[in-house]
């Protein structure tokens, strides 16, 4: 059986399939039921400094197995809450990655700082969320502000500290490129694609915040080619997130350079035990194209020609 380790900042994942941001994972005990079904690793709902209710209801809205709209304005305990958590996450055994998000550098490096002292493994910054006024891809779209942002972060933590683009803009890869320059070990693309639903009956948007995110199977071919075009600009590893429902979707941004992957609407819809599935289902593609490590498929598809017949 191919071989799924993954090593990546320094840290050792037992396989490239990690729970993504938001799904899941606000509880310790949800982020270990995680691990527990088969993640690599798992990264925590994004916090804030302080807590919040997030947005009214209607926030997500379902749409038949090709993803979500969601507008959950980064509901979150607070950063005070949650070192608890961390810990009991921690006990499951694999890399947590706690997620946060500010308003502007100093609130990132305040936040950073005290994520890192819960005893978390990594740092991932939500600098991409499409939603939430003020935080987010608001502050994350600008190259300078995101450089800022992660020197900031990177002058007062040692734990490795990846940067969440966002695809909605037009060149994710000069985001991706300010990150590395201001320090990040790391890169993961993509967050959601800003979308919208309109109810007719109601004459109104579906969401009550109007826009949302969108996610699922409908961005993966957004998040592969943001994923293509970062891995072609960046020397650090890329963490490639959209639309990953089967271990076949997560070798495709493998080979379009992701080290590896999150997996988010598909639990959303089907729950941890797609953990369990994913891994026996890459081990096997693997072996069935010949590739002895998951490593070695890293960014293939840049390779140009496989040497097989055109098909
Ligand atoms: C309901 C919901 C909540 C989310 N919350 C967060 C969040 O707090 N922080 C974050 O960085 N991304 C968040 N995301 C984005 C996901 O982590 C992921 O980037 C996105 O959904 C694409 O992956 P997927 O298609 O596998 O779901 C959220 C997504 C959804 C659907």
């Amino acid at each position: 059986m191919a071989d799924l380790s993954v090593q990546l900042a320094g840290l050792r994942f037992a396989n490239p399939f990690w729970l993504a941001s938001g799904i899941w994972g606000e509880s310790g005990d949800s982020l270990a039921g995680a691990v527990r079904a088969g993640a690599g690793g798992v990264v925590t709902k994004s916090i804030g400094a302080a807590p919040r209710p997030g947005f009214p209801n209607p926030t997500v809205e379902e749409y038949d197995r090709w993803g979500f709209l969601n507008a959950m304005g980064l509901p979150n305990p607070g950063i005070a809450e949650y070192p608890r958590e961390i810990e009991i996450a921690r006990r499951a055994g694999a890399p947590v990655i706690g997620s946060v998000f500010g308003g502007d550098a100093e609130e990132f490096a305040q936040l950073g700082e005290r994520m890192a002292a819960t005893g978390v493994d990594a740092l991932e910054l939500n600098l991409s969320c499409p939603h939430a006024e003020g935080f987010g891809s608001e502050v994350g779209s600008d190259p300078e502000n995101v450089e800022r942002i992660l020197r900031a972060v990177t002058s007062k933590v040692r734990v490795p500290v990846v940067a969440k683009i966002t695809p909605n803009t037009a060149d994710a890869a000069a985001l991706a490129v300010a990150a590395e320059r201001g320090g990040a070990a790391a890169i993961s693309a993509i967050n959601t694609v800003r979308g919208l639903a309109i109810d007719v009956h109601l004459r109104r948007p579906v969401l009550a915040h109007g826009t949302g995110g969108l996610s699922g199977p409908a961005i993966r071919p957004v998040g592969l080619a943001c994923v293509w075009q970062i891995y072609e600009k960046v020397r650090i590893p890329v963490v490639g997130i959209g639309g990953i429902m089967t271990a076949q979707d997560a070798l495709e941004y493998i080979m379009a350079g992701a080290r590896a992957v999150q997996v988010g609407t598909a639990v959303a819809f089907d729950g941890v035990g797609v953990f369990s599935r994913l891994g026996p289902e890459l081990s096997q593609l693997l072996d069935e194209l010949g590739f002895s490590r998951v490593a070695d498929a890293v960014g293939v598809a840049h390779q140009g020609t496989t040497g097989l017949p055109p098909p």
